[in-house]
């Protein structure tokens, strides 16, 4: 395998991905996905937009301080101000990139910069030329670049090549190009700007119509050797290129793409995991590679065939991104050392906090189940990420069920703050009931924008998991958890979403409020 076939896999789950409804993350969390990303062997974590705020500053800064042995990178605008405060930020990286972005459609130039085109020209090449000063590796990127005019993103490249850029990035922004039409465009570059040998070409695709890992595969089959991605496919709208999805079809599919990353595949599934679990965003059953039925064969004649050979029906092994099979049925009797093995084939490398208390919630909920699948494990290790550190917490929930004369009836109590306070409630159902305990607990002004259930596992003793997103001041948070009792598992997600809501809230208290009535006296 030659250099000239290598694709860098630059990740931005932490930045784009961030941008997601309900994907925020504290500074652990950033740091934990940031080292996990580093550890399977991402070429580039774009760690933050450093100028956006404080927290964005503090978690590039942490993670540039921390992460090694791979590129860390700062988002900018062409402003001296952005790109100064990402440098400052990324003052402590072993390895550090500048990625500085301009408009150059039409559309945005008109609209969004109100600027002519030769200002936004004059305007990329001072910021390339500010970046440089800062550090030799600066990424460039015209935004809105797949509908951008040729003859001036050429001009523009061009220049930002002269003015030091050793990465282009072309963003399908808005996720509306082909995958035919994208390759023209690079190949369009790679034919007319002069310096293009001197740069390394980039591609950041949004799937707004689902063409996200399309796109940038074909970009690579023409030249590009660069492609940004995120776990989960995660970020703006409809989101990014899915980062398993690429590195899973290269690799798969290696005899008409030959072309290779720097990635351990085997850590998929452990990034895809724990990201779903912080940010509370479930990965739908059908998601390529990571999701929950990637795997599963349900047909009786798939069935067999994979016994008979799971090359059958089977492109890629299961341990390829990091699943393994397992003989050993855990149940009550199991033992932390059984319970840990078992996490870690299923992706989950737990500290000593983390599988104490995994260890714990396994063994209550083997009390309660007949039989413990690996999608409970997966459940209930996802769900542990709730703190005890947490401002508001679920001490005890009964709800009782009714018919029309008989209203359903809630009665709750939270620990807000290390103190215990207690509210009855009705409502349209048991759930509406408990969720106007914890409003009225905790008053706030947060819309329940999403309120979704699944069974992890079949039967009526399945664990529920629980989605919740709250909106409040268009910023989105999102709460997952798990239970065998659904009504359990709805108040502690709607709970995180609101630890979440409060975390920003203190976050920003020197700059915007987001309105979150908080009383403890309630
Ligand atoms: O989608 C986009 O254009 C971006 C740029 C900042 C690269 O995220
Ligand atoms: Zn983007």
């Amino acid at each position: 395998m030659s250099d000239k076939d290598r694709v860098i896999i630059f990740d931005t789950t932490l930045r784009d991905g961030e941008q997601s409804p309900g994907c925020s993350m504290n500074l652990g969390e950033k740091l934990r996905i940031a080292e996990i990303l580093a550890g399977m062997g991402v070429d580039v974590i774009e760690a933050g937009f450093p100028i956006a705020s404080e927290g964005d500053f503090e978690a590039v800064s942490a993670i540039a301080s921390t992460v090694k042995g791979t590129v860390i990178c700062g988002l900018s605008r062409a402003t001296k101000g952005d790109i100064d405060r990402a440098a400052e930020a990324l003052k402590p990286a072993e390895r550090k990139r500048i990625h500085t972005f301009l408009s150059t459609s039409p559309l945005h130039m008109k609209y969004k910069l109100q600027m002519e085109p030769d200002d936004v020209h004059d305007a990329m090449v001072a910021s390339i030329k500010h970046a440089r000063q800062h550090t030799d590796d600066v990424e460039w990127s015209p935004e809105d670049g797949s509908r951008t005019e040729h003859d001036f993103l050429c001009r523009c490249v061009e220049s930002a090549i002269t003015a030091g850029a050793g990465t282009i990035n072309i963003p399908d922004t808005v996720g509306y190009a082909i995958p035919t039409e994208f390759a023209s465009l690079i190949e369009m570059l790679m034919n007319r700007v002069p310096n293009i040998d001197k740069a390394v070409i980039s591609v950041h695709c949004h799937n707004d119509l689902g063409l996200g890992v399309a796109n940038s595969l074909a970009a690579v089959a023409v030249g590009a050797r660069q492609i940004e991605c995120t776990i989960n496919g995660i970020g703006e709208r409809a989101g990014n290129a899915a980062m398993e999805e690429i590195v899973m079809a290269l690799k798969t599919r290696a005899d008409v793409m030959p072309y290779h990353t720097g990635i351990d595949t085997t850590q998929i599934m452990k990034a895809s995991r724990f990201l779903s679990g912080i940010t509370g965003l479930a990965v739908q059953p059908n998601k390529a590679i990571v999701g929950a039925n990637a795997f599963a064969h349900e047909s009786g004649i798939h069935q067999d065939g994979v016994l008979k050979n799971a090359e059958t029906y089977e492109i890629m092994t299961p341990e390829s991104v990091g699943l393994t099979k397992s003989n050993i049925v855990l149940g009550k009797h199991s033992g932390r050392h059984a319970f840990r093995e078992r996490a870690r084939d299923l992706g989950y490398d737990l500290g000593d906090n983390a599988l104490q208390s995994a260890f714990k919630r396994f063994k209550d909920l083997a009390d309660l189940k007949k039989e413990m699948f690996d999608e409970d494990i997966i459940a209930l290790i996802d769900d542990q990420v709730v703190g005890d550190d947490d401002t508001i917490q679920l001490v005890s929930l009964e709800v009782k069920c009714g018919t029309v004369h008989n209203p359903p009836n809630a009665s709750m109590t939270l620990k807000i703050s290390g103190s215990e306070c207690s509210y009855d409630a009705t409502g349209d159902g048991p759930v509406d009931a408990a969720f106007n305990c914890i409003k009225a607990l905790m008053p706030h002004e947060a819309n329940l924008q999403l309120y979704q259930v699944h069974a992890v596992t079949q039967g009526t003793d399945a664990q529920a998991e629980v989605s919740v997103r709250l909106e409040e001041g268009g910023r989105t948070v999102n709460g997952m958890a798990a239970d065998t009792d659904t009504l359990v598992a709805s108040c502690r997600a709607y709970i995180m979403a609101l630890n979440k809501l409060l975390v920003k809230r203190q976050k920003n208290r020197a700059g915007r409020a987001f309105g979150l009535a908080i009383s403890l006296s309630a």
